[in-house]
């Protein structure tokens, strides 16, 4: 099998849903030659290794552990779904307090183990969140981490085909930015659908206000939608798109969903991670301010606020220290 690359890509949670599914998707999209698969639980991580390795792929050397060392000495390329998953009745934020101290702890092992990895993908919830502890306790420039944000984007996509009962392909440029939680920021200016603008079309009888408005609380309600509909939490869609990132990153195919990324220069939105208009090439993710309606940046502004709120309680309860600290521990913040 012929890959992108020979160099190593760690799998982080990879006895999980999301990480099996995206062991075996990493392999399908032909991406490293060399994939590490690393869990702590050490039973359920050699059941998914045996399965891959059962399938009988060729080219490829699948490794894996239980010791985060080895997971992630030489690794250059790391996806990490390592944290609690989200259950029926909770929001992604419940999981702030248990997930945050997994980021961290995975922070400081990405900074003592692979100090040279070349880029981090974080995708636990609250991704926003975890991704911005992973970035400071890691050493990473912001180029190196991003954060699984598309996911909302391709559920706008896919509401959008579904009501106008079109082929996704003819829906277009479908965009949500900010936080990856209860408030994001569901854009309508963006998309076209079949050649027309959404906007267009929003307040017309073909979607009314009131579809318009259900539609983007369906989107941001998308990952509760699947629990209740599976049982668990979703992982084939945040497989493939968080390996799509890593692709980019790898030099292959462009990524054209929104990723979750630190502003790190941004005037308005200092301070957080969060989904802006981006674009991912062989030295990282990049951003770009985002345009849109007055109504648009306030929900955006909104959703920025949100994710501080998030931070800002991890700070007063001691889980981390104040922004003002933050250079001193990663120089590149
Ligand atoms: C979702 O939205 C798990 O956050 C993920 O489905």
């Amino acid at each position: 099998m012929k890959t992108l690359t020979s160099e190593k890509l760690t799998i982080v949670g990879a006895a999980g849903m999301i990480g099996s599914n995206m062991a075996q998707s990493a392999i399908l999209m032909g991406l490293s030659s060399n994939i590490c698969l690393y869990d702590p639980y050490a039973k359920g991580l050699e059941g998914v290794a045996e399965e891959l390795l059962q399938c009988g792929f060729t080219g490829v050397n699948i490794t894996y552990t239980s010791n985060i060392e080895e997971a992630l000495k030489n690794s250059k390329y790391i996806i990490t779904s390592g944290g609690a998953a989200r259950k029926e009745g909770m929001t992604r934020e419940d999981l702030l307090k248990g997930n945050a101290e997994i980021a961290i702890q995975f922070g400081k092992d990405v900074k003592k183990y692979c100090p040279d990895v070349k880029h981090v993908s974080v995708i636990f919830n609250p991704a926003d969140i975890t991704g911005l502890l992973v970035l400071l306790y890691s050493g990473l420039k912001p180029s190196q981490v991003s954060t699984l944000a598309a996911l909302d984007s391709t559920r706008l996509r896919n509401e959008l085909a579904k009501h106008f009962n079109l082929s996704p392909d003819k829906v277009i440029n479908c965009r949500t930015y900010g936080g990856h939680g209860e408030q994001m920021a569901v854009f309508s200016s963006t998309a076209t659908i079949d050649g027309n603008p959404l906007n267009e079309l929003i307040g017309t009888s073909v979607l009314t206000d009131k579809q318009w408005q259900d539609m983007k609380e369906r989107v941001i309600q998308g990952g509760k939608k699947i629990i209740e509909l599976r049982g668990r939490s979703s992982f084939q869609s945040p497989a493939y798109l968080s390996l799509g990132m890593i692709r980019a990153v790898m030099g292959g195919d462009k990524f054209d969903w929104p990723v979750g990324v630190y502003l790190a220069s941004s005037k308005e939105f200092p301070n957080i991670m969060m989904a802006m208009e981006t674009s991912i090439d062989t030295n990282g993710v990049h951003y770009k301010e985002v345009e849109g309606t007055e109504s648009e940046r306030k929900d955006l502004r909104q959703s920025y606020i949100h994710l501080c709120e998030l931070r800002d309680q991890l700070i007063s309860s001691g889980v981390i220290p104040a922004v003002s600290e933050w250079n001193s521990i990663n120089p590149n913040m």
